[in-house]
């Protein structure tokens, strides 16, 4: 798969991509608002391995796609997972610090977002955020999203009790 956009594309996550997702994968600032990670290189092995495999299933229902500049530079992942009946998805990302503020995950997720209405006919699309991610929020915001739900401390995230918002948009 390969999604092209103006100043990137995405393609299926690969094997050889390792090193350049652990680079962000390992940093505490991409994974602040998330509840995995900091990423040893054991656990970025297996994460890619895992999306390589989950890329292979005939039955695909998740999409794990890099995000990669027309340069070639591997700037970060993007996660979509389709319901059972393929009409929703959920959608996640994480960009590399390196490229951040440059409209490079807005740009990416637009692409995605397009490609699940048009090749897969998903009708609402979803995503959460901590509140206090602004980066996150804006990008949802900037794809048409709007806050359906508040969870109050539903996910615990080292050692803190977190709170969860879900948006999402009709496409
Ligand atoms: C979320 C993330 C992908 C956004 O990347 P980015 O490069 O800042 O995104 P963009 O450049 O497309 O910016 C989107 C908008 O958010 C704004 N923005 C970016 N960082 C911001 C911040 N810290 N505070 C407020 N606004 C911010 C940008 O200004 C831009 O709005 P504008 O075009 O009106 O100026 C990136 O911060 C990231 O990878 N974070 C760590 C992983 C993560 O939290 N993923 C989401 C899990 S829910």
């Amino acid at each position: 798969m390969k999604l092209i956009a103006q100043r990137l594309y995405l393609r299926d996550l690969e094997p050889s991509d390792i090193d350049a997702v652990h680079e962000y994968a390992s940093s505490l600032e991409v994974v602040l608002h998330q509840e995995w990670g900091p990423n040893t290189i054991e656990q970025t092995r297996e994460y890619v391995a895992g999306c390589v495999m989950g890329n292979s299933l005939p039955d695909r229902r998740t999409l794990e796609l890099a995000v990669v500049l027309n340069d070639g530079s591997l700037i970060g992942s993007y996660r979509a997972t389709l319901s059972e009946d393929g009409t929703e998805a959920e959608i996640g990302y994480s960009l590399n610090p390196r490229y951040w503020h440059k409209g490079y995950a807005t740009e990416a997720a637009k692409r995605l977002v397009e490609h699940l209405a048009c090749e897969f006919h998903v009708r609402e699309i979803f995503a959460t955020s901590r509140p206090e991610n602004l980066a996150s929020i804006h990008v949802l915001e900037k794809l048409g999203m709007q806050q359906i739900y508040l969870y109050r401390r539903n996910v615990l995230i080292r050692g803190e009790w977190r709170d969860t918002l879900v948006f999402s948009v009709k496409v």
